[in-house]
């Protein structure tokens, strides 16, 4: 028996009463949420206007990514209705969530992941958490076609986003970012892959907003990667490309939730290359201190890409507003994913191991 007080910190007891649990759910809970929302001095100078620009750091939940609050809701829920299986397609994050979760919770795990696919950090969370770990020859896409035919086995539980769950706990972000700015932001820019997360946010801020603790809704604008951008086309894309392989989806679950935002928030979608993913990644890292993974580095890249010279005509910033707000999520720590191209940062310089030949390579002798 795990002491209740070990599950107080997670976001269902901080959220309980938005949150489709009873008396009768048993929490299974890592402590996930509460992730800072860390001001960026670099992003809000470049926006100017007296802006203020923060990042919300999903990469401090407890398997390194926002799906931990999502995840805490959907195996909770399948533990409450008794199920033994979870099962999820990924392209790495859901299934190191689903995988710790399921061992947390004392269930089987199954992950059906698109082969050579995966950064290899979360690959290995996916083993050591215990999962049985399914490299299928196909996509992220055809993963989750797979994974939708085990909605007629009892005894599995599908924790992808389609899991109405998963969007549920998710959206405790949008809780978090208004609690702590006393106010919704007046833009929140996110990456957006198979759209889950873009319509869990949107959905937090509208049942704050109508609970009265926020006077206003954000826009909404979600990023793609340009090789990978179905709802920036609004097409399905066959062959989804990408270095942040995370995103790399060319059918969004969660598509309608997307439109719904962006249409009903006023907001957009804009596509970002994978060099202006990596150099967005390499910014961040040295000018801020935060260090992510690709897919998270689209929002920066959006970001820089509206508010840097070459201002986008659709983003809907409000432009001449003075000291807005501005939210960016980034997903995922950057450790998962090593090799990201980013690495290429790496120059190793050995020396002897002498104060001379020490100070040499500093260029200070
Ligand atoms: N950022 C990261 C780090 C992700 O892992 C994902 C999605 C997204 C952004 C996009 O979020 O799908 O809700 O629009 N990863 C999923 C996975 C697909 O399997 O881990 P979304």
């Amino acid at each position: 028996m795990i002491p209740k007080t070990l599950h107080d910190r997670g976001v269902i007891s901080r959220y309980r009463s938005f949150l489709p649990v009873s008396e009768a759910t048993p929490v299974v809970s890592l402590n996930e949420g509460s992730t800072p929302l860390i001001h960026s001095p670099w992003l809000s100078g470049v926006a100017g206007d007296g802006a203020e620009v923060y990042l919300k750091y999903e990469g401090l939940n407890p398997t390194g990514s926002f799906k931990d609050r999502g995840m805490t809701m959907a195996i909770s829920k399948a533990a409450e209705r008794g199920a033994k299986a979870v099962i999820c397609a990924s392209t790495g994050n859901t299934s190191a969530a689903a995988a710790a979760y399921a061992a947390r919770a004392g269930m089987r795990c199954a992950v059906i992941l698109p082969a050579g696919k995966i950064a290899a950090g979360k690959l290995l969370q996916a083993f050591i958490y215990g999962a049985d770990v399914v490299a299928i020859r196909g996509n992220f896409d055809d993963a989750l076609d797979l994974v939708r035919e085990f909605s007629a086995r009892e005894e599995f539980e599908i924790v992808n986003s389609i899991n109405p769950f998963r969007i549920q706990g998710q959206k405790t972000a949008s809780f978090e970012i208004i609690e702590e700015l006393g106010e919704a932001p007046d833009l929140h820019i996110l990456p957006v892959g198979n759209a889950g997360n873009i319509t869990a946010y949107w959905l937090g801020y509208r049942e704050f907003f109508e609970a009265g603790k926020s006077s206003r809704l954000p826009k909404m604008v979600g990023i793609q990667a340009a090789g990978s951008a179905p709802v920036y086309l609004d097409r399905v894309v066959e062959e989804p490309e990408t270095i942040a392989s995370a995103i790399r989806i060319g059918n969004p679950a969660s598509w309608d939730g997307a439109r719904a935002a962006l249409r009903d928030s006023g907001g957009a979608v804009d596509v970002v290359t994978d060099e202006e993913i990596v150099q967005a990644q390499i910014l961040l890292a040295s000018r801020d201190g935060i260090f992510v993974e690709p897919a998270s580095a689209a929002s920066v890249a959006g970001f820089l890409k509206c508010h840097g010279k070459a201002r986008c005509a659709k983003c809907p910033f409000p432009a001449g507003k003075a000291n807005a707000k501005i939210v960016l999520t980034v997903t995922g720590h950057g450790l998962k994913d090593p090799g990201t191209p980013a690495a290429k940062e790496m120059r190793i310089t050995e020396a002897d191991a002498t104060l001379e030949a020490v100070l040499s390579v500093l260029k200070l002798a």
